[in-house]
């Protein structure tokens, strides 16, 4: 049957690759609210993909009507940068949990499944070798490393979720995006030292700067999941196959992509190094450590390792992630090598 989605947040890096997915596999209607546009080149004009530009936080009668309107909601708005968990904590705050609560209370009141974005952040330094959405802990830091923020927002939003499931009925699912990458997670151009997630980061700082910083070191490891894996277990959430979605928190990852930011650092740099006429450019690349103090401030705390287990998503989703992190890397350095020559020349 013919779905009506509503995706708030649909510009985003997660919101522009489902839209996108949605259009080309499905016959369902998009509805999306963003404040911009400029990720969704590939779907804005398409007959089933309804956009408007708006603001969670103002627009509100607007969400009300189509949460009403529509079968499934997707809150994608969020802060989701680690930088501005220590230099916006009150933002983070309002909009990651304040925003989202509003939109989480109207599927209540509607009776509308909701599909929700927790994160990987919610196990925080939790030390088991794969974290398991049933039996982790989840670990935070004191008060003052303000890092947390987002990470507790998104888990009291959690078990506000869950409550909302277990005594008012909410038809929902949790999913949790081990460190997603792709070409339009973060824009490297407007990328400034420090501001966006490691992988733009780390290309933008190679293309531009010619140097890469690795906080502490740069031993901390994380599982890197390619886009499209992560959209195709999301397609397998919204389709819902038996019900096995519902009530559900799912852990969207790939463990096989374990690396260390050191390690990345450095394949990324070789990679660049393989594409035509930037042979030159990688050579000139410095891999320097920095102290998290400095780089981030005080108020930032990392988490080591951070592996997820995936048992839940391949055996009620028969989901598997198949990309591996060279080939991610590959895709996401294409699209922006592809688009760097004439800025670069620019610069
Ligand atoms: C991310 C963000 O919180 C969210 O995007 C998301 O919820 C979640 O994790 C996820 O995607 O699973 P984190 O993995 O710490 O958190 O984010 P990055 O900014 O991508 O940093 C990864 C690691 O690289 C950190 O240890 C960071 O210190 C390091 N890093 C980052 C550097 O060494 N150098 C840099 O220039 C940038």
């Amino acid at each position: 049957m013919s779905k009506k989605i509503l995706i708030l947040g649909v510009n985003g890096f997660i919101g522009s690759a489902l839209t996108e997915t949605i259009l080309q596999r499905t016959d369902w209607q998009v509805f999306g609210m963003d404040m911009g546009d400029d990720k969704l080149k590939e779907s804005l004009g398409h007959p089933r993909f309804h956009f408007v530009e708006g603001d969670i936080t103002i627009n509100k009668e607007w969400i009300a009507y189509h949460v009403k309107k529509c079968d499934v909601v997707l809150p994608l708005v969020a802060i989701a940068t680690p930088s501005l968990y220590v230099t916006d904590p009150l933002r983070v705050f309002e909009l990651d949990f304040e925003a989202n609560l509003h939109i989480v209370r109207q599927c209540v009141t509607y009776k509308k499944r909701v599909i929700f974005p927790s994160t990987s952040e919610v196990y925080g330094m939790c030390q088991d070798d794969e974290f398991n959405e049933e039996t982790s802990t989840l670990v935070l830091g004191p008060i003052h490393k303000q890092r947390w923020i987002y990470s507790c927002s998104k888990q009291l939003l959690d078990r506000v979720i869950f409550a909302y499931g277990v005594h008012e009925g909410l038809d929902y699912t949790l999913f949790r995006p081990f460190n997603w990458l792709g070409p339009k997670l973060d824009n490297i151009f407007s990328t400034k030292e420090g501001s966006s997630r490691v992988v733009t980061q780390f290309i933008a700082d190679i293309l531009h700067r010619q140097e890469i910083k690795l906080v502490d070191g740069g031993e901390q490891r994380r599982s890197f999941t390619d886009i499209d894996d992560g959209i195709d277990a999301l397609m397998r959430i919204i389709e819902n196959p038996e019900g096995k979605a519902t009530g559900q928190i799912f852990n969207l990852g790939n463990p096989a992509n374990d690396v260390s930011i050191k390690e990345l650092a450095e394949l990324l740099v070789r990679l660049v190094g393989t594409y035509p006429g930037y042979q030159k450019v990688a050579d000139k690349v410095k891999i320097n450590a920095v102290d998290s103090k400095h780089h981030y401030g005080v108020h930032y705390q990392d988490i080591s390792r951070r592996v997820p287990s995936i048992l839940r998503a391949q055996t009620a989703l028969n989901w598997q992630p198949k990309i591996d992190l060279k080939t991610a890397l590959k895709k996401t350095l294409d699209y922006h090598l592809a688009n760097a020559g004439e800025k670069l020349d620019e610069e």
